[in-house]
């Protein structure tokens, strides 16, 4: 249960809120390269911690980030043409560069011309392609941290895959799903056994078997190890750690040879989020049959309405819930889907779930130091001005890991090495 001043402070995150200062700390997904795939290609907007804002790629293939709407008169930009070096209004002809600076307002007379736009610049943000994702950085330009090193991302490309999608609720909600990993053994049940990305390890039928998982959370640099622990065979524990870093990065424990998976969780403005879903392979190029799979949705990616990043079962269709595959026991909830399956239930906790009336219980642990380490995190920003973990590059370096180790042997101690990325080397996966 958290006081609802505390609720607010962790949910929202539009300009001048704490916690949006927080997120404007970090380098964080906007868009899918795929999105603004040639120079002078349309423009797409992009709506990220509440600001509308709008990405392109110039002639140059320079990418830029900025206000949505004009300088002149408030037109937006969407309608503008990319042409020439430039993103030019479609109502009077003003031209801005990729760093929002106005290079030509033509109406002018041209003795006022270049004092006019040296006068004018839109907001913009840094757009920087890194793998299959355009990353920006909102916040104070004096303080830009290193580039980000997430192995997904900097793996070749062939080794990687992201999908995005949006969720329709608060990016809290969807990230604490993301590291509760005691739902798996219900809500997916139907996954571990069926979904090409999944079936087939030998850990599946840990996490099938044992359905009263025990968490231990232990704190990392850049946030937390949520290590949770089922029966094994004798003497033994089948351990699922998984990674959060701060403030919304969160990678799912391996399952056999599988491609690792997981997510970044980007508010959008504080009732909906964008949920970016990378899958990625450490030592080999993913099989066309696993792009394939994940194209159509399966592992933690999904379909969509084409044309569009919203997924094809959404609010406005139940899901697509099917009673008689619920009943029959293909799936646990009726939905078909691990992505989907989660979308529902949290967008069924409203936009923003009130949690003054929540009731935790001990598999919610995760959660609840997840909560805490932010709110210290916001806290020692706003009133001490302290760079929150995660920032720092070191703290991306990690991985997920799926062991089984004896009884008597702590996962931290068991498996540092394997929460590390060590490139060349496959991930801990049984
Ligand atoms: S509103 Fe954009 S040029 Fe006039
Ligand atoms: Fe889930």
């Amino acid at each position: 249960m958290l006081k609802q001043e505390i609720n607010e402070l962790l949910t929202q995150t539009g300009p001048g809120t704490p916690m949006g200062a927080m997120f404007r700390q970090y380098w964080i997904p906007a868009l899918l390269a795929e999105e603004l795939p040639e120079d002078d290609c349309p423009p797409v907007r992009v709506k990220v911690l509440s600001e509308r804002l709008i990405a392109f790629r110039d002639s140059e293939g320079r990418y830029g980030l900025m206000d949505e709407f004009c300088a002149h008169r408030g037109v937006s930009l969407w309608f503008g043409r990319n042409e020439e070096g430039g993103l030019r209004c479609s109502y009077h002809g003003w031209k801005y560069d990729v760093t929002g600076q106005a290079i030509e307002i033509p109406s002018e007379p041209d003795e006022r011309h270049s004092a006019l736009c040296a006068k004018i610049k839109l907001k913009s943000y840094p757009l920087v392609k890194i793998g299959d994702v355009l990353w920006t950085y909102m916040g104070d330009p004096a303080t830009t941290p290193d580039l980000p090193q997430w192995e997904f991302a900097r793996v070749p490309a062939d080794q990687s895959f992201t999908s995005k999608r949006w969720q329709e609720c608060n990016w809290l909600q969807a990230l604490e799903g993301g590291i509760d990993s005691s739902h798996v053994s219900w809500l997916h049940s139907d996954g571990l056994k069926n979904d090409p990305l999944f079936k087939g390890a030998q850990g599946n039928k840990y996490n099938l078997a044992d359905r009263k998982p025990f968490f231990e959370v232990v704190e990392s640099d850049g946030g937390l190890f949520i290590g949770v622990r089922r029966n094994a065979e004798e003497g033994h524990y089948y351990w699922r750690i998984t990674p959060w870093v701060m403030p919304s990065f969160t990678m799912i424990p391996p399952r056999g040879d599988h491609p690792i998976h997981g997510h970044f969780w980007i508010p959008i403005d504080d009732e909906n989020c964008w949920v970016f879903t990378y899958d990625y392979h450490p030592v080999r190029p993913l099989s066309a049959a696993e792009v394939q799979a994940m194209r159509e949705g399966k592992g933690v990616h999904n379909e969509f309405v084409p044309g569009t990043y919203r997924p094809l079962q959404n609010k406005d269709n139940d899901y697509m819930m099917d009673r008689a595959a619920q009943k029959r026991g293909d799936t646990y909830s009726g939905v078909k889907g691990i992505s989907m399956q989660d979308a529902s239930l949290q967008e069924s906790m409203g936009p923003i779930v009130d949690r003054t009336k929540e009731r935790l219980v001990s598999t919610d642990s995760g959660i609840i130091m997840a909560r805490r380490k932010l709110w210290r995190a916001v806290e020692a920003l706003r009133d001490e001005g302290v760079t929150p973990p995660g920032v720092d590059v070191a703290h991306q370096e990690v991985r997920s890991a799926a062991v089984v180790l004896p009884k008597d042997q702590s996962f931290i101690e068991g498996c540092a090495d394997d929460l590390r990325v060590r490139p060349g080397e496959k991930h801990a996966s049984v």
